[in-house]
């Protein structure tokens, strides 16, 4: 059977190492990018230069009609997805409760949380006419120990973990895997908004003395999604290099 993934978010960071890695291994993969168009397609043309099959599509995961454009796109141009990725992430900036807003939280949990659980029922359509599939949900250590000042970035990823529970049970009897990877600190664009004497402390914090590397949870996500984890489904895989 041909392999498709949609990688949402995957235009930079962890989401274009695993469109790589999946790619490399044979995946015809949909880039999904929100604003940054020229570097996904820079990515799926360096993909495609190297006779691997890749889209680069656009669409706000925090919008419905555009879910729905990224799974029509992806039918019509790959095939029926095999493999949702759902790695679309945004952290809504340093902020404590006392002075959050409405919208920075209505950013977070509708790109984060109800972009994952829409591009899921999508994909669960498709998959359950497979009789077989696998989705992974990119969640975070924040979601354990709160964040430090994003108390809405870490609630929407504990929303991704039991929402990732949740659907594992509902879609097991079709052979479909949901899990979650929960990433501690991985050195990606991510980090750039925070003042420099935060991310110095935060990697003195680790016990590695480094943070992850993008590739290094790519990885992860590629044996999760291979038949070398079959019997995974509904677990929460922490890649935090002991912290
Ligand atoms: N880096 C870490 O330390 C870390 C730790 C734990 C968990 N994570 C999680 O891992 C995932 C990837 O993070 P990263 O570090 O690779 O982040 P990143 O380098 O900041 O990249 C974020 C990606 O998400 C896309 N994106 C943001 N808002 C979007 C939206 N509304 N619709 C579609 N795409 C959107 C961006 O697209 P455009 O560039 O096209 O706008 C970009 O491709 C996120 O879910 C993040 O929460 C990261």
């Amino acid at each position: 059977m041909k392999k498709v993934a949609i990688i949402t978010g995957a235009s930079r960071g962890i989401g274009a190492a695993t469109a790589q890695l999946l790619a490399k291994q044979g995946y015809a993969v949909c880039i999904n990018y929100y604003q940054a168009k020229e570097r996904a397609e820079k990515l799926a043309t360096a993909i495609n230069q190297a006779h691997g099959q890749a889209i680069a599509v656009q669409a706000n995961m925090a919008l419905e009609s555009d879910i729905l454009n990224l799974f029509e796109i992806t039918d019509k141009k790959l095939g029926p997805i095999t493999t949702l990725i759902n790695n679309a992430g945004t952290n809504g900036g340093i902020c404590e409760v006392e002075h959050i807003t409405a919208h920075c939280l209505q950013t977070v949990f509708a790109t984060n949380v109800f972009g994952a659980i829409l591009a899921s029922r999508e994909a669960i359509k498709r998959m359950k006419q497979q009789n077989s599939g696998n989705i992974v949900n990119i969640s975070s250590e924040a979601a354990k120990f709160g964040g430090t000042k994003m108390a809405h970035y870490a609630s929407s990823k504990a929303a991704l973990n039991t929402l990732t529970i949740a659907t594992a049970r509902e879609v097991a009897a079709y052979n479909i895997r949901v899990n979650a990877i929960s990433p501690g600190v991985i050195d990606t664009e991510m980090h750039q908004a925070s003042p420099p004497e935060r991310v110095a402390a935060l990697i003195n914090s680790l016990p590695m003395k480094r943070m992850g590397k993008a590739v290094e949870v790519a990885e992860l996500i590629a044996w999760l999604v291979s038949d070398s984890a079959a019997y995974i489904s509904g677990t929460i895989i922490p890649i935090t290099g002991a912290r």
